[in-house]
């Protein structure tokens, strides 16, 4: 077996470079570059041969999902684990996944699996005293405190296949066959191939927890994400309790469902009806304040889009978006100018998403167009009005997926308006009596509708 040899790795990124150096290539972090050695993996042996098969399945068409009975993470998950699979939960610390997963752990555990969690951050005491908090002590899950990936492994091994085994975090693990310390990059990445390796020969399904730098990155184990078959991201906003599962990565169902969930007292609490805790703290007559009927996968949220458009300094104007995208907003200022004479050069702009929830879909366009429309005139929106559609560069408003689902969930909120694409709903009959419908075909038609004195603000 060749000698390990040490090398120079960013604990960032994982990129390795020949020397020490300040700042890493790869990524741009500064200070990220430590010595590690490095095993040279695999020791030469002579191939064997192996068999090779067909496409056909043998067994059963799809392995049964676990399913945790949490309705807001299964849905994530994409209907729940699939075993063998590895997914790592990624989130700031305190924000709540060993909460969450204690409570999966013990909704499993109750419904007869074998479950295990192993925690590298908290003593079993610790653990048991969240528990109790919980309210979950007679949950029958095998607890441990160890980071040893060797022991994890041979201990799971014995005694029944585990159906689930969390791993508490994967930055406390660490292997024998790598030299440097726990928490490094090459420990990460060994630690994880270690417990893939375990959950693709066992069946047994894997949680990693995986803590996120502020910039939302998952810190170290970048790496790790390759190695897994889903990422999760866990969120919330300070100082607010409710929290958003999101899936990033997901070789098993999709990545555009989000969980919704409100840390208590006594544990997180699924919350069924975002829209209702996105709009209740909304004070509806401000002006720059509209209402988006959105889409998180398949279901519709509702969501404030607030933007405040303010005279500015000379020099550059400011243009700052937490919640959407920076280029989108950028379009519809050029559509507002272009195609509606609005002129915007001389102010600041700022977009927000209330809630911090984050929206990549089109469909908001047209109500962050008349959330700027509304703050740039000082005139508030009507209440009880949503919005939704997408702006074409040549100022048309473009008609969006699931019109129907969008105006049923608005209807259901007790909105009375709602400002959409020209072209009718699919079958709208039904919401339309709920509902009063202003079909919008083009910017102009947006701003008239408004009545913004074009003559310039009224501020
Ligand atoms: P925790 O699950 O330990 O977070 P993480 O594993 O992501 O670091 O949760 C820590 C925070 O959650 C802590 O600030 C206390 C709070 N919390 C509650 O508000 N209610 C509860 O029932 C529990 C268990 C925790
Ligand atoms: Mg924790």
């Amino acid at each position: 077996m060749a000698k390990p040899h040490l090398s120079f790795v960013c604990q960032n990124c994982g990129a390795a470079c020949q020397r020490w150096q300040g700042r890493c290539d790869s990524c741009g972090g500064w200070n990220t570059i430590a010595e590690e050695s490095v095993s040279p993996g695999i020791a030469a042996r002579n191939g064997r041969v192996f068999g090779l098969s067909s496409l056909k399945l043998s067994g059963e068409p799809t392995a049964p999902r676990i399913t945790t009975g949490i309705g807001e993470f299964d849905r994530v998950t994409g209907g729940g684990f699939v075993p063998g699979s590895v997914l790592l939960l990624g989130g700031e610390p305190g924000i709540g996944k060993s909460t969450l997963l204690i409570e999966a752990c013990a909704k499993l555990a109750t419904a007869d699996r074998r479950v295990v969690y192993i925690s590298g951050e908290e003593a079993v005491d610790q653990i048991r005293l969240r528990a109790l908090r919980l309210g979950l002590v007679a949950a029958p899950v095998e607890l441990a405190a160890e980071t040893s990936v060797e022991d994890i492994v041979e201990t799971l091994s014995r005694g029944k296949r585990p159906s689930l085994v969390v791993i508490d975090s994967i930055q406390t693990m660490w292997t024998g066959l790598i030299e440097s310390a726990p928490g490094t990059v090459g420990q990460v990445r060994g630690a994880a191939q270690a417990l893939v390796r375990f959950a693709k020969t066992t069946g047994a399904a894997i949680i990693l927890v995986g803590h996120v730098t502020k910039d939302g990155q998952i810190a170290g184990p970048r790496v790790v994400e390759h190695m897994v078959d889903a990422v999760m991201s866990f969120e919330g906003e300070g100082g607010r309790s409710f929290r958003i599962l999101r899936a990033v990565k997901n070789r098993f169902g999709p990545t555009d469902e989000i969980g919704v969930f409100e840390m208590t007292g006594c544990g997180l609490n699924e919350v069924t009806n975002p829209s209702e805790l996105f709009l209740s703290s909304r004070e509806s007559r401000a002006p720059g304040a509209a209402v988006f009927a959105g889409m998180e996968g398949t279901r519709p949220l509702l969501v404030e889009i607030q933007a405040l458009v303010a005279p500015s300094p000379p020099g550059t104007p400011r243009r700052a978006v937490v919640g959407w995208d920076n280029a989108r907003l950028a379009m519809v200022l050029a559509v507002l100018e272009a195609h509606a004479g609005i002129k915007l050069g001389q102010y600041d702009i700022y977009l927000n998403v209330a809630g911090g929830l984050r929206v990549s879909e089109p469909a908001a366009d047209l109500a962050a167009a008349a959330a700027l429309v509304s703050s740039l005139s000082g005139q508030s929106l009507a209440a009880g009005m949503v919005f939704f559609g997408e702006i074409a560069l040549s100022g048309a408003i473009r008609p969006v997926p699931h019109g129907l689902a969008r105006l049923k969930e608005a209807a259901k909120l007790g909105f009375s308006h709602a400002t959409i694409p020209q072209a009718a709903p699919e079958n709208g009959s039904g919401v339309a009596s709920a509902l009063t419908l202003c079909g919008c075909a083009h910017i102009s038609a947006l701003v008239a509708g408004l009545n913004f004195d074009r003559a310039g603000p009224q501020r």
